[in-house]
């Protein structure tokens, strides 16, 4: 190990880096958001659109992350510093950092949201409503309380700090070995739980039954921004923990793995939400507060019901905590790297402002309802914002760059290190080179031009 790469640290073993990479896919993007706009958008096209994008899209962009990363074993602006010097493609890598700040900011509060949950489901206060109306009630006054929300915000980022400081291989690699394995699990019980309901096929059939005359081209950006939020892509988390990564190891089958684990997740996760909807005669189209509403409703009328939800939120916060680290380090990378940080106050200092910057997030639900633009509040606009903007918009450019300006056949001698040999390296050429770029600018066009 160069002196370097033990200040920046490297992942101990290949299944570790798999697990924390997965640990970044899977999250609130999985558990929380796609399902809500799943709901709101149509349920089984939406999901054959997000399908379709993981694959031609989200796929080959991950495995160009990867490989930007191992290649420099660099954050992201020091990445394509590195490989084009004194260009502005530094700007790509910056435009990452800033989607880590907006992205943390209200995955923030999310995250305390879901701690909130574990400690009212330990007391009882959340699993004893009479009909869903009633739950969905109880989420709405607990999200407008300004002090609730911020000291479980502030207590979420508390602990992504706490992970983060420890660094890659003893903080972020050690939690997510044992988190990870233990979320499959958990939600495969609950998918049982759910299937089992009284009249829960009518929503696996809104889930899996296509509707084609719910896609416009609105319905299928919002499929693309999903896909690269909920694999991390698009902002240089996966090129991050790619730069921990250490020579040997098989970027592809690395890239198959995280495609696989963040996918199966998201669709089990429909699999528990939808058909309890319709069991409990709610609607889909609810937003944000879909998860947090029908789920308890469903755990009141479980025998065992507190313990269930117990185990449920403590499993969302693990996913949350998995991503929220990874946000996290790609600004604590851009600070370590490119400023000569020390790792402790990087995250003390940036944690910290990523914070505040979500408070107004926090108060979106609340005392600051009213406090709108173009009629969304303070938290859509960080949302839509990153997810929709940055991360397509990032994940083209890199893509861009992978394939003309630093070049697929050094990118393919990069991923062939070592042996491995890349079968598919024509038609990620092809992918990568046309079909990622040019659809991402087709989505956004169509959006503007609509
Ligand atoms: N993929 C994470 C999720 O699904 C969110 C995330 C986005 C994490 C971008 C890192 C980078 O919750």
């Amino acid at each position: 190990m160069t002196p370097k790469s033990k200040a920046r640290g490297l992942w101990a073993s290949r299944m570790g880096f798999i697990l924390a990479a997965s640990g970044s896919a899977i999250g609130l993007g999985n558990i929380w958001k796609f399902p809500y706009i799943t709901g709101q958008n149509g349920g089984g096209a939406f999901v054959l659109v997000y399908l379709a994008c993981i694959v031609v899209i989200g796929l080959p962009i991950m495995l160009s992350e990867f490989t930007l990363g191992r290649k420099t074993q660099l954050n992201p602006v020091g990445a394509f510093k590195k490989l084009a010097p004194g260009s502005t493609w530094t700007l790509v890598g910056f435009m990452g950092v800033v989607a880590g700040f907006l992205i943390l900011s209200f995955y923030g509060v999310v995250g305390g949201w879901t701690l909130a949950y574990i400690v009212k489901s330990v007391s009882g206060a959340s699993v004893h409503f009479g009909s869903p109306k009633e739950a969905g009630e109880f989420f709405g006054t607990f999200i407008a309380n300004p002090v609730e929300i911020t000291l479980y915000h502030f207590l979420f980022m508390a602990l992504c700090v706490g992970v983060v400081i420890k660094g890659v291989h003893g903080g972020i690699e050690k939690a997510c070995d044992i988190l990870m394995p233990t979320l499959l699990l958990i939600l495969f019980l609950l998918m049982i739980r759910s299937l089992t309901l009284d009249g829960a096929m009518e929503g696996v059939s809104f889930y899996l039954k296509p509707d084609f005359s719910k896609i416009s081209p609105q319905v299928i950006l919002i499929a693309l921004g999903q896909a690269f939020f909920s694999l991390s892509l698009g902002m240089g988390a996966m090129l991050t923990y790619g730069s921990y990564l250490p020579e040997e190891e098989n970027l592809l089958s690395a890239t198959l793995y995280v495609v696989l684990f963040d996918t199966m997740i998201a669709l089990l996760v429909g699999m528990v939400i939808f058909p309890a909807v319709f069991a409990m005669g709610m609607e889909p189209a609810e937003g944000p507060s879909l998860v947090f509403s029908v789920l308890p409703a469903v755990f009141s009328q479980m025998p065992k019901g507190n313990v269930v939800s117990i185990v449920f939120f403590v499993l969302l916060l693990i996913a949350a905590l998995t991503s929220g680290i990874s946000l996290l380090e790609v600004v604590v990378a851009y600070f370590i790297d490119e400023k000569g940080w020390p790792r402790k106050k990087a995250v003390l200092v940036m944690g910290s402002i990523i914070f505040v910057m979500g408070v107004p997030s926090g108060l979106s639900f609340g005392i600051w309802a009213d406090v709108k633009l173009f009629g969304m509040n303070f938290f859509d606009h960080a949302d839509n914002i990153a997810s929709n903007y940055l991360l397509p918009l990032g994940g083209m450019l890199t893509a861009i760059f992978v394939g003309y300006i630093w070049g697929t056949d050094a990118a393919q001698s990069e991923i062939e290190k070592h042996e491995t040999e890349f079968h598919w390296v024509k038609a990620w050429s092809f992918i990568i080179r046309y079909i990622a770029p040019v659809a991402v600018a087709l989505v956004f066009l169509a959006k503007f031009f609509k």
